[in-house]
């Protein structure tokens, strides 16, 4: 007899197998149990019928306690009432380990109680969908940027530098200096684009958030792809297609995990469509004060205005060039204006907000230099960067998505937290 997963069922009906599962529900009458499943890849309902097994097995069925793990035999039936579509029917059961009393049970938790219980909360429905899409847009992007001849690049998690400025940095002692835990890694994966064309970074990023947000994490994933000889219009072009792909993945790989969290795949359709609507700032800027928010020009956008502007629109919007005073020292200025830079952010529809910050980078070393200068930085820290600009410089663009961020919009969380195995938020550090 074979040893199968659940989601393997389906290649087995009316086999006889043999699947190791933990309880996660059970219903039972006199005649009859219903054990509801899981193993990790699937959930499913295993059916005891009394007169069917030994006296042993029924009476160890109805004892079965939530999240006791043990093997079941039997055979594999279709189900059409159930979303998983199979059942087992059961002929033994051994036991391997019993359980305790379960803290999370059916019945409704509180986002507190099941946070501190993360470690098993992982174990339920809800988030074992969501963390089988993480992994599909995990493994959709090392796909994608293959495919579009990137090479991946692991820029260093320890570093001297602050790309995204000083004021959200994670220090630590580095042999008797300061070192901080990474904002971003994209000022190294700007030396790795001028060494190897296309690359791109996929890793922990750190930023000490001090604001309690449902788009805010202190410890979350990113992807950093840089691109030599390349302007921001490609870029744009890259990044709308990759977030595409991404949503196309989760389309035809996790159909059973979007009907677990109740996802409407029509929904998500709409977003595979290219191109992406484009609106600069001051347009948007324009929209939020049609829309009756307070905000001038040359203000950054909260996450109410930008809830504000995404959801005037059907798709995923660009918004283009924002003022100088409001994004970082590295990016490219405009050619016909003095006050912006050559960047843009991606609004995900719902009101999710940004998920991807990019830009074409400044290539012209006495500029960064001066830039650098007058903004305060220390110059010794940022030597090697600046000799990006000295040795043949050329011009290059790159962008960020934060994993978290996709993540919860495809699945439509309210929350990052729900997103990423275990979150680390300004109250949290454990589990
Ligand atoms: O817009 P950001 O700050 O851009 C950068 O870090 C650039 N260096 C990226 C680049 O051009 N290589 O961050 C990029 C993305 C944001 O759009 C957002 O999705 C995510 O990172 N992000 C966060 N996600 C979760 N928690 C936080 N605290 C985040 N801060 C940024
Ligand atoms: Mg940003």
């Amino acid at each position: 007899m074979q040893t199968i997963t659940i989601a393997d069922a389906k290649n087995h009906i009316d086999e006889e197998v043999k699947i190791g599962v933990w309880l996660t529900d059970k219903r039972s009458s006199g005649k009859i149990a219903f054990l509801q499943l899981r193993d990790g890849t699937a959930f499913f309902q295993g059916v005891v019928v009394k007169n069917v097994v030994s006296p042993e097995t029924f009476e160890l069925a109805k004892k079965l306690r939530q999240e006791a793990s043990f093997y079941v035999t039997g055979t594999i039936h279709q189900d059409d009432r159930s979303h998983f579509g199979y059942e087992i029917e059961i002929s033994d059961i051994e036991l391997i380990g019993d359980s305790e009393d379960f803290p999370i049970t059916p019945k409704e938790h509180g986002i507190e109680f099941l946070l501190d219980h993360r470690h098993l909360w992982l174990r339920s429905r809800r988030p074992f969908a969501i963390m089988k899409i993480r992994n599909e847009i995990i493994d959709a992007t090392y796909r994608f940027f293959r495919q579009e001849g990137f090479i991946k690049m692991d820029p260093p998690i320890l570093t001297g530098t602050a790309p995204e400025g000083t004021t959200e940095l994670f220090e630590t002692d580095y042999f008797d200096n300061p070192a901080y835990l990474s904002q971003s890694g994209q000022l190294y994966m700007e030396a790795g684009a001028l060494a190897y064309g296309k690359v791109f970074s996929f890793g922990p990023t750190f930023r000490a958030e001090k604001s309690k947000t449902r788009r805010h994490l202190t410890e979350f994933w990113m992807i950093e792809p840089e691109m030599a000889f390349m302007h921001q219009e490609e870029s744009l072009q890259i990044q709308e297609r990759y977030v595409a792909y991404l949503v196309q993945a989760v389309l035809d790989n996790c159909r059973y995990e979007l009907q677990l969290l109740d996802r409407d795949p029509a929904i998500l359709e709409r977003y595979t469509k290219l191109p992406y609507p484009r609106i600069s700032y001051d347009e948007a800027i324009k929209m939020c004060q049609a829309g009756g928010f307070d905000i001038q020009w040359g203000d950054d956008f909260g996450s109410p205005e930008e809830t504000y502007i995404s959801d005037q629109f059907e798709q995923p919007v660009f918004v283009l060039n924002y003022p100088k005073t409001i994004k970082p020292f590295y990016m490219k200025e405009a050619q016909d204006r003095d006050d912006v830079y050559i960047c843009a952010d991606l609004l995900a529809p719902e009101g999710y907000g940004e998920i991807i910050g990019g830009s074409e980078r400044a290539i012209d070393y006495e500029q960064m230099k001066a830039k650098m200068q007058s903004q305060g930085m220390n110059l010794e820290d940022y030597d090697w960067y600046l000799d990006l600009r000295k040795y043949g410089s050329v011009p290059h663009a790159g962008f960020g998505m934060g994993l978290e961020r996709a993540i919860t919009w495809i699945c439509h969380l309210d929350h990052l937290r729900e997103a990423i195995p275990f979150p680390r938020m300004i109250n949290r550090l454990r589990p």
